[in-house]
Protein backbone atom coordinates (compact mmCIF):
# COMPACT_ATOMS: atom_id res chain seq x y z
CA UNK A 1 0.00 0.00 0.00
CA UNK A 2 1.27 2.93 -1.21
CA UNK A 3 1.40 6.07 1.17
CA UNK A 4 -0.10 8.25 -1.20
CA UNK A 5 -3.40 6.13 -1.56
CA UNK A 6 -6.41 7.90 -0.39
CA UNK A 7 -8.55 7.96 2.63
CA UNK A 8 -11.58 6.81 2.28
CA UNK A 9 -14.89 8.33 3.97
CA UNK A 10 -18.48 7.43 4.14
CA UNK A 11 -21.27 8.35 5.14
CA UNK A 12 -25.77 7.70 4.37
CA UNK A 13 -25.49 11.07 3.04
CA UNK A 14 -24.39 15.40 4.02
CA UNK A 15 -23.52 14.26 7.35
CA UNK A 16 -20.16 12.87 6.27
CA UNK A 17 -18.95 16.56 4.76
CA UNK A 18 -18.52 17.65 8.40
CA UNK A 19 -15.74 14.70 8.99
CA UNK A 20 -14.21 15.35 5.48
CA UNK A 21 -13.68 19.00 6.56
CA UNK A 22 -12.05 17.93 9.96
CA UNK A 23 -9.85 15.89 8.29
CA UNK A 24 -9.06 17.89 5.77
CA UNK A 25 -7.99 20.63 7.89
CA UNK A 26 -5.69 18.49 9.74
CA UNK A 27 -4.12 17.13 6.74
CA UNK A 28 -4.35 19.04 3.67
CA UNK A 29 -2.22 16.94 1.61
CA UNK A 30 -3.96 13.79 1.84
CA UNK A 31 -5.96 12.56 -0.83
CA UNK A 32 -9.44 11.74 -0.22
CA UNK A 33 -12.31 9.95 -1.75
CA UNK A 34 -15.87 10.42 0.26
CA UNK A 35 -19.03 7.62 -0.57
CA UNK A 36 -22.44 9.23 0.01
CA UNK A 37 -24.88 6.76 0.16
CA UNK A 38 -28.08 9.20 -0.47
CA UNK A 39 -29.82 6.53 -1.78
CA UNK A 40 -29.92 4.66 1.54
CA UNK A 41 -30.31 7.53 3.50
CA UNK A 42 -31.33 7.64 6.25
CA UNK A 43 -29.50 4.59 8.10
CA UNK A 44 -31.13 5.76 11.71
CA UNK A 45 -34.09 4.37 11.28
CA UNK A 46 -33.06 0.77 9.75
CA UNK A 47 -32.21 -2.56 11.15
CA UNK A 48 -28.75 -3.06 12.31
CA UNK A 49 -28.55 -6.37 10.06
CA UNK A 50 -29.93 -3.28 6.62
CA UNK A 51 -27.01 -0.78 8.12
CA UNK A 52 -24.21 -3.64 8.41
CA UNK A 53 -25.41 -4.53 4.67
CA UNK A 54 -24.91 -1.42 3.41
CA UNK A 55 -21.69 -0.26 5.48
CA UNK A 56 -20.15 -2.88 3.90
CA UNK A 57 -21.04 -2.53 0.36
CA UNK A 58 -19.36 1.14 1.41
CA UNK A 59 -16.12 -0.01 2.93
CA UNK A 60 -15.98 -2.77 -0.34
CA UNK A 61 -16.37 0.20 -2.93
CA UNK A 62 -13.88 2.47 -0.91
CA UNK A 63 -11.16 -0.96 -0.58
CA UNK A 64 -12.12 -1.71 -4.41
CA UNK A 65 -10.92 2.15 -5.00
CA UNK A 66 -7.64 1.68 -2.92
CA UNK A 67 -8.01 3.34 -0.18
CA UNK A 68 -5.42 3.07 2.70
CA UNK A 69 -7.67 3.75 5.61
CA UNK A 70 -11.58 4.00 6.13
CA UNK A 71 -13.32 6.61 8.09
CA UNK A 72 -16.93 5.93 9.76
CA UNK A 73 -18.25 9.24 9.21
CA UNK A 74 -21.61 7.80 10.71
CA UNK A 75 -22.18 6.93 14.44
CA UNK A 76 -25.07 4.98 13.03
CA UNK A 77 -22.74 2.68 11.20
CA UNK A 78 -20.09 3.07 13.59
CA UNK A 79 -22.12 1.71 16.29
CA UNK A 80 -23.92 -1.11 14.45
CA UNK A 81 -21.07 -2.57 12.14
CA UNK A 82 -17.73 -1.49 13.13
CA UNK A 83 -16.52 -4.85 14.97
CA UNK A 84 -17.32 -6.33 12.02
CA UNK A 85 -15.97 -3.89 9.18
CA UNK A 86 -13.08 -4.17 11.36
CA UNK A 87 -12.89 -8.27 11.36
CA UNK A 88 -13.47 -8.42 7.26
CA UNK A 89 -11.22 -5.96 6.09
CA UNK A 90 -7.75 -5.78 6.51
CA UNK A 91 -7.43 -2.19 5.98
CA UNK A 92 -7.06 0.37 9.42
CA UNK A 93 -10.78 1.08 9.71
CA UNK A 94 -11.83 4.70 12.08
CA UNK A 95 -15.19 4.92 13.33
CA UNK A 96 -16.88 8.05 14.92
CA UNK A 97 -19.10 7.48 18.23
CA UNK A 98 -20.78 10.32 20.39
CA UNK A 99 -18.37 12.27 22.92
CA UNK A 100 -19.50 11.62 26.00
CA UNK A 101 -16.41 10.81 27.40
CA UNK A 102 -15.26 15.20 26.86
CA UNK A 103 -18.71 15.73 27.91
CA UNK A 104 -18.63 13.92 30.98
CA UNK A 105 -15.08 15.83 31.73
CA UNK A 106 -16.43 18.95 30.52
CA UNK A 107 -20.40 19.21 32.53
CA UNK A 108 -20.49 21.18 35.75
CA UNK A 109 -24.31 19.73 36.33
CA UNK A 110 -23.32 16.23 35.98
CA UNK A 111 -25.88 16.00 33.57
CA UNK A 112 -25.22 15.64 29.56
CA UNK A 113 -27.59 15.09 26.68
CA UNK A 114 -26.92 13.17 23.33
CA UNK A 115 -29.21 14.16 20.97
CA UNK A 116 -28.12 10.81 17.70
CA UNK A 117 -30.14 8.39 15.78
CA UNK A 118 -32.11 5.94 16.69
CA UNK A 119 -30.20 3.47 15.43
CA UNK A 120 -27.46 4.99 17.35
CA UNK A 121 -28.95 4.98 20.81
CA UNK A 122 -30.57 1.33 20.84
CA UNK A 123 -27.08 -0.02 19.51
CA UNK A 124 -25.17 -2.15 22.19
CA UNK A 125 -22.61 0.05 21.89
CA UNK A 126 -23.96 2.79 22.71
CA UNK A 127 -25.55 1.08 25.55
CA UNK A 128 -22.58 -0.37 26.74
CA UNK A 129 -20.59 3.13 26.86
CA UNK A 130 -23.28 4.78 28.77
CA UNK A 131 -22.62 2.34 31.66
CA UNK A 132 -19.07 3.73 31.97
CA UNK A 133 -20.47 6.77 33.36
CA UNK A 134 -22.41 6.10 36.79
CA UNK A 135 -21.76 9.45 38.36
CA UNK A 136 -23.62 11.02 34.99
CA UNK A 137 -27.02 12.04 34.43
CA UNK A 138 -26.91 11.04 30.59
CA UNK A 139 -29.87 12.32 29.02
CA UNK A 140 -30.88 10.32 25.68
CA UNK A 141 -33.11 11.93 22.76
CA UNK A 142 -33.62 10.11 19.27
CA UNK A 143 -33.62 13.25 16.89
CA UNK A 144 -36.78 11.52 14.77
CA UNK A 145 -36.28 13.18 11.53
CA UNK A 146 -33.70 15.71 11.35
CA UNK A 147 -31.68 13.70 8.99
CA UNK A 148 -34.41 13.58 6.57
CA UNK A 149 -34.95 17.49 6.49
CA UNK A 150 -31.29 18.14 6.47
CA UNK A 151 -30.82 15.63 3.32
CA UNK A 152 -34.21 17.10 1.38
CA UNK A 153 -32.69 20.59 1.87
CA UNK A 154 -35.09 21.81 4.48
CA UNK A 155 -32.14 22.43 7.68
CA UNK A 156 -33.79 25.90 8.06
CA UNK A 157 -37.25 24.97 7.74
CA UNK A 158 -39.51 25.91 10.67
CA UNK A 159 -40.44 22.20 11.15
CA UNK A 160 -36.80 22.01 11.99
CA UNK A 161 -36.65 24.62 14.16
CA UNK A 162 -39.58 23.19 16.10
CA UNK A 163 -38.00 19.44 16.07
CA UNK A 164 -35.24 20.89 17.48
CA UNK A 165 -37.37 22.82 20.39
CA UNK A 166 -39.18 19.80 21.22
CA UNK A 167 -36.11 17.54 21.63
CA UNK A 168 -33.97 20.24 23.53
CA UNK A 169 -36.07 22.21 25.81
CA UNK A 170 -36.64 19.67 27.82
CA UNK A 171 -33.42 18.38 28.46
CA UNK A 172 -32.89 22.02 29.33
CA UNK A 173 -35.32 21.52 32.28
CA UNK A 174 -33.66 18.51 33.40
CA UNK A 175 -30.35 20.57 34.04
CA UNK A 176 -27.98 19.53 31.12
CA UNK A 177 -25.44 21.63 30.37
CA UNK A 178 -23.30 19.83 27.94
CA UNK A 179 -25.04 18.71 24.49
CA UNK A 180 -23.29 16.15 22.49
CA UNK A 181 -24.23 16.04 18.93
CA UNK A 182 -24.26 12.53 17.94
CA UNK A 183 -24.48 12.15 15.08
CA UNK A 184 -22.42 13.38 11.93
CA UNK A 185 -25.54 15.34 10.51
CA UNK A 186 -25.89 17.70 13.04
CA UNK A 187 -22.33 20.00 13.35
CA UNK A 188 -25.22 21.14 10.82
CA UNK A 189 -27.83 22.39 13.00
CA UNK A 190 -25.47 23.94 15.50
CA UNK A 191 -26.20 27.75 14.64
CA UNK A 192 -30.06 26.52 14.93
CA UNK A 193 -29.55 24.87 18.50
CA UNK A 194 -27.49 28.29 19.79
CA UNK A 195 -30.64 30.31 18.75
CA UNK A 196 -33.12 27.86 21.30
CA UNK A 197 -30.24 27.00 24.06
CA UNK A 198 -29.31 28.83 27.12
CA UNK A 199 -25.67 30.76 25.68
CA UNK A 200 -23.72 28.95 28.56
CA UNK A 201 -24.41 25.10 27.59
CA UNK A 202 -21.84 23.92 25.58
CA UNK A 203 -22.15 22.11 22.02
CA UNK A 204 -19.84 19.09 21.36
CA UNK A 205 -19.09 16.59 18.55
CA UNK A 206 -16.55 14.11 17.75
CA UNK A 207 -15.21 15.45 14.43
CA UNK A 208 -11.82 17.27 15.27
CA UNK A 209 -11.21 13.90 17.48
CA UNK A 210 -11.67 11.51 14.95
CA UNK A 211 -9.49 13.73 12.54
CA UNK A 212 -6.80 13.15 15.17
CA UNK A 213 -7.33 9.40 16.03
CA UNK A 214 -7.15 9.10 12.12
CA UNK A 215 -3.53 11.05 12.00
CA UNK A 216 -2.28 9.25 14.47
CA UNK A 217 -3.25 5.26 12.77
CA UNK A 218 -2.21 6.90 9.74
CA UNK A 219 1.78 7.74 11.29
CA UNK A 220 1.29 4.19 13.57
CA UNK A 221 1.10 2.22 10.26
CA UNK A 222 3.80 4.78 8.19
CA UNK A 223 0.86 5.88 5.77
CA UNK A 224 0.73 9.57 6.19
CA UNK A 225 1.08 10.86 2.85
CA UNK A 226 4.48 12.31 1.87
CA UNK A 227 2.51 14.46 -0.92
CA UNK A 228 3.83 18.22 -0.40
CA UNK A 229 0.76 18.94 -2.52
CA UNK A 230 -3.02 19.90 -1.67
CA UNK A 231 -4.70 16.65 -1.45
CA UNK A 232 -7.26 15.97 -4.24
CA UNK A 233 -10.93 15.34 -2.87
CA UNK A 234 -13.44 13.23 -4.62
CA UNK A 235 -16.71 13.08 -3.70
CA UNK A 236 -18.86 10.36 -4.84
CA UNK A 237 -22.93 9.75 -4.42
CA UNK A 238 -25.30 7.66 -5.80
CA UNK A 239 -28.37 10.08 -6.10
CA UNK A 240 -28.70 13.58 -7.75
CA UNK A 241 -25.85 15.27 -6.92
CA UNK A 242 -27.44 18.98 -5.92
CA UNK A 243 -27.80 18.41 -2.88
CA UNK A 244 -24.70 17.47 -1.99
CA UNK A 245 -22.76 19.82 -3.70
CA UNK A 246 -24.45 22.32 -2.23
CA UNK A 247 -22.53 21.03 1.53
CA UNK A 248 -19.17 20.45 -0.88
CA UNK A 249 -16.48 22.71 -0.70
CA UNK A 250 -16.64 25.04 -3.96
CA UNK A 251 -13.22 23.50 -5.60
CA UNK A 252 -15.05 19.60 -4.89
CA UNK A 253 -17.15 18.41 -7.78
CA UNK A 254 -20.01 16.07 -6.46
CA UNK A 255 -20.11 13.29 -8.70
CA UNK A 256 -22.98 10.58 -8.94
CA UNK A 257 -21.97 6.92 -9.53
CA UNK A 258 -23.87 3.80 -9.12
CA UNK A 259 -22.73 2.01 -5.79
N1 LIG B 1 -24.75 10.87 9.73
C1 LIG B 1 -25.11 9.64 10.30
C2 LIG B 1 -24.73 9.48 11.74
O1 LIG B 1 -23.72 10.00 12.14
C3 LIG B 1 -26.28 8.88 9.78
C4 LIG B 1 -27.60 9.50 9.90
C5 LIG B 1 -28.68 8.70 9.23
O2 LIG B 1 -28.50 8.33 8.08
O3 LIG B 1 -29.68 8.43 9.90
O4 LIG B 1 -25.39 8.81 12.50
Amino acid sequence: MKNTNPIGLFDSGIGGTTIWQEIHNLMPNEDTLFLADQKNAPYGTQTKEAILALSHKNVQYLVDQGCKLVVVACNTATTNAIDELRATFAIPIIGIEPAIKPASLLTKTSTIGVLATKGTITSDLFTSKLKLYPNVKIIEQIGYNLVTLIEAGQLHSQEMKELLQLYLLPMVEQGMDTLVLGCTHYPYLTPIIRTILPADIHIIDSGEAVAKRTQSVLKEHHLLTTSTQLGHAIFYTNIDPASLQAFAPHEVQVQQIEF
